[in-house]
Formats: C-alpha cells, sequence, structure tokens
C-alpha cells in the first residue's frame, strides 16, 4: 500500500524545477504547484498598475487588489490576474528582471504562502520554488533541491528565449547569476538547500533522467510513509 506524498522541490534559477516537476506531476497523477508562477503573477500585476515594486507600503496596500488564479489545463498551467490570462507575460525578461525584488517582500510572501499551504492541504502534490522544504511545507515526505552550474542553468534559459527576446547567452547567464543572489541572501525565505533534502545536480542528467530520478525517489517516499 502506498499514500499520497508531498514533495517540495527546491533550486537555483533555471535549474529545471518546473519542467521536471509538470512531466512527473503528469505520469503519477499529483498536483503540479509553480509558486515562481505566483511570485511572477503578483510582479506582473505590480509593474502593470505602476505601483513602485521597492515601496513596501505601496505593495502591501496593492495586494487585495490583485486577484491570481493558477488553473491546470491540457495545454499546461494558466495564470490568470483578476481574470486575464497573463501565462505569456510572466514569463519575459522584464518579469523576470523583477520578480526577486517582489518576492523579497513580507507582505508578499505571507499571502502566496497562505495560498500555497491550502492548495497543497490535500496531498499528493509536488511544489516547485525557493522557500517550499525551508517554510511552506517544512513537514513534506520528500524534498529535493534541484541545482546545476549557472552556465547550464543559463544556457537551458537562453534556449527558451531566444526566439522571443533579443538578449545574449552572456545577458542571460548574468541575470541568472544575480537573480540567485537575490534569492540566496534575502531576509525573509531566502533559497536554502534543507538538511534533509536530496540534492540532484542536473548538468549531466537529461530531462527524462531526472524525471526517472525523481519518480523513483517519490514512489520510495509514498511506500516509507506507511512503515513509519
Ligand atoms: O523558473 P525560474 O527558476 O526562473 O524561477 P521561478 O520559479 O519562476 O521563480 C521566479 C522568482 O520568484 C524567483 O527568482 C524568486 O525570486 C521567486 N520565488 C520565491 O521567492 N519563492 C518561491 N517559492 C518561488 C519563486
Amino acid at each position: 500500500m502506498s499514500r499520497r506524498i508531498s514533495v517540495a522541490i527546491d533550486g537555483p534559477a533555471g535549474a529545471g524545477k518546473s519542467s521536471i516537476s509538470k512531466v512527473v506531476a503528469k505520469k503519477l497523477g499529483y498536483l503540479y504547484i509553480d509558486t515562481g508562477a505566483m511570485y511572477r503573477g503578483i510582479t506582473w500585476a505590480l509593474l502593470e498598475t505602476g505601483v513602485s515594486i521597492d515601496d513596501a507600503e505601496a505593495v502591501s496596500q496593492a495586494l487585495p487588489h490583485i486577484q491570481l488564479e493558477l488553473q491546470a489545463t491540457e495545454s499546461g498551467l494558466v495564470v490568470l490576474v483578476n481574470g486575464r490570462d497573463v501565462s505569456q507575460e510572466i514569463r519575459t525578461q522584464y518579469v523576470t528582471s523583477h520578480v526577486s525584488q517582489v518576492a523579497a517582500q513580507k507582505a508578499v510572501r505571507t499571502k502566496l504562502v497562505e495560498m500555497q499551504r491550502d492548495m497543497a492541504s490535500a496531498g499528493g502534490v509536488i511544489l516547485d520554488g525557493r522557500d517550499i522544504g525551508s517554510v511552506v511545507l517544512p513537514n513534506a515526505e520528500l524534498k529535493i533541491y534541484l541545482t546545476a552550474s549557472v552556465e547550464t542553468r543559463g544556457h537551458r534559459r537562453w534556449l527558451e528565449l531566444k526566439d522571443s527576446e533579443n538578449i545574449s547567452l552572456e545577458e542571460v547567464c548574468r541575470t541568472v547569476a544575480e537573480r540567485d543572489m537575490m534569492d540566496m541572501n534575502r531576509k525573509e525565505s531566502p533559497l536554502v538547500c534543507v538538511d534533509d533534502a536530496v540534492v540532484i545536480e542536473t548538468d549531466h542528467l537529461s530531462i527524462e533522467e531526472t524525471v526517472q530520478t525523481l519518480i523513483d525517489l517519490i514512489r520510495k517516499a509514498e511506500l516509507g510513509g506507511c512503515h513509519g
């Protein structure tokens, strides 16, 4: 007998967390929650309405007016902000270059962590982000820290962006490294590799290999819960 568990996946920018989590969740019939998409959605909304993202008070006042919704559809995750589909917009370099500033704010994290815990409460979930194992789901049955060198991660991100944005590989690598710095050094819920996480380095792993590694770990953790 196995049970459906909660899986926390953390790691730096472009480590492949969302690509991997999406496939694994589909194969196992788990719910996938892309918490980065939520921080991106809030960032898009603040930029769109001209709120100064460094002004904690202004951000805090704007938050109750931002209604965020995630919908899992056949064609992928849809992010709605006040009813508008912003799934494409939140992936632009413009939003990416501001999201870490927004994610560093306490009021933003409080709102999103509450939503994330709520969505995860039934179990059978994979959440990916920066603070899942440390803050959002500290009791998750399985914690993964997915990482790779900044060169590998920058290159993967550049391949995703190069057809839609005029940006060089060097520039993408630089912004990935800058975002890591901000996410790891902020006061509120910084990105950390918790002691009980399984570390997976993906530099030399294909998507298929990483997916399989994760599925094996989840299957084992599902069984483990029955004995202990
Ligand atoms: O996909 P990528 O690794 O580029 O980033 P993401 O998961 O979409 O997250 C975007 C940004 O949101 C991160 O750089 C963090 O600043 C923030 N974030 C966070 O602070 N906490 C999370 N649980 C998820 C994302």
